[in-house]
């Protein structure tokens, strides 16, 4: 899941500037995404997902192996590591972009919470982009006790890291 969850808290350290619904507003007189939702986030959050999926298959698996754990590789099953890789990655944001649009379309203002939808948007894009671009690898790797255990930590992780966001600084509020 790293690969899923880092583009998150890039996207908070590198985002800002033009926003990707460019300003507009739709007939509910809200924003489409709004101004949390930015190129430089989506696409420096993607380019850190897949860098720390490289770094963990060309240091973390080896280094595993000598542990003797035994950690997924992110190839097999008929799909390529970038795939996954860039699957992972740009669900995680995208799902959190598509959360942003409901959150709006509900009057929610920027950065309102929504408790547990905020914290797990991420999780489902990043299945709904891995399962749809490689069933195979993600069948033998996502088995049902290790999404229950990602639903169950996830959360914990996110409000954990989203706490020490808000007081370094990148974060405006600590969810
Ligand atoms: N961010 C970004 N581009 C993205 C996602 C996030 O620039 N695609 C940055 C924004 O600066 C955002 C911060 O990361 O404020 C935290 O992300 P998030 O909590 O998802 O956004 P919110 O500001 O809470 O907005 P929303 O209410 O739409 O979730
Ligand atoms: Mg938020």
């Amino acid at each position: 899941m790293l690969p899923a969850y880092i583009p998150n808290s890039m996207a908070a350290v590198f985002g800002g500037g033009r926003p990707i619904d460019g300003g507009r507003i739709l007939k509910d007189g809200r924003r489409i995404l709004g101004d949390g939702k930015t190129y430089r986030g989506l696409f420096a959050g993607i380019a850190c997902g897949v860098l720390l999926g490289l770094f963990q298959m060309l240091f973390l698996t080896p280094a595993s192996e000598l542990l003797h754990i035994s950690l997924p590789s992110f190839s097999g099953r008929g799909s390529t590591t970038m795939v996954i890789l860039l699957s992972l990655a740009s669900g995680s944001l995208f799902g959190d972009m598509f959360k942003s649009f409901f959150k709006r379309r509900l009057g929610m203002k920027r950065g309102a919470s929504l408790p547990l939808v905020d914290q797990l948007d991420f999780v489902l894009g990043a299945w709904v982009f891995t399962y749809l671009s490689s069933p195979g690898w993600f069948a033998i790797n996502f088995t049902r006790d290790i999404m229950v255990a990602v639903l169950v930590l996830t959360p914990l992780l996110h409000l954990t890291t989203n706490v020490v966001g808000y007081i370094i600084g990148v974060k405006k509020e600590p969810w």
